[in-house]
């Protein structure tokens, strides 16, 4: 059994890094990407409060879009064409998208009418996107600078592992 939580009280920075510690422990040793992956949507899940909906999309390899991948939340779209959406938008310009309000972001795909905020990571690897980090939150801003830090740290930890 594992047993991974979060330190009640702690900043964000800490937060995250014991995330990521936990992240790292936890893939040791495992080659298996889609369990790796199904782990940390998990610990993502565990540590971080009030999502709806976390895990992730990786890059479909010879086509220009995004296949759902291991996550916690409801059914979700199941692809998404670069460019297109928060995460295919993340994918494309390899760039963190950080949005406060999801129905103010031209193309925002809904899968859970309940979301709000997210906060996309892509995943790279030797320059080339494997995938991203999709967060929903059913709060308006939930995200803010130290979240996406937070989770490009880990982005850049995992990448290794998935
Ligand atoms: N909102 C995302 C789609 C994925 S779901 O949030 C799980 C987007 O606009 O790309």
């Amino acid at each position: 059994m594992f047993e991974f939580s979060a330190t009640p009280g702690q900043d964000k920075p800490t937060l995250y890094r014991e995330l990521t510690e936990a992240a790292l422990a936890l893939t040791e040793g495992e080659r298996d990407a889609i369990a790796n992956m199904a782990n940390l949507a998990s610990l993502i899940w565990t540590y971080l409060p009030d999502l709806n909906w976390a895990g992730f999309y990786r890059l479909d390899p010879g086509k220009d879009e995004l296949v759902l991948g291991p996550f916690i939340g409801k059914p979700a779209c199941i692809r998404i064409p670069l460019g297109k959406g928060v995460c295919g938008t993340a994918a494309s310009s390899r760039e963190t998208q950080c949005v406060a309000d999801v129905h103010a972001f031209p193309g925002h795909i809904a899968c859970d009418a309940a979301s709000r905020s997210e906060l996309v990571v892509p995943v790279l690897r030797d320059g080339i996107v494997l995938a991203v980090i999709d967060l929903d939150s059913p709060l308006p801003a939930r995200f803010d600078a130290e979240d996406a830090a937070g989770i490009e740290a880990f982005a850049a930890a995992i990448a290794p592992r998935i």
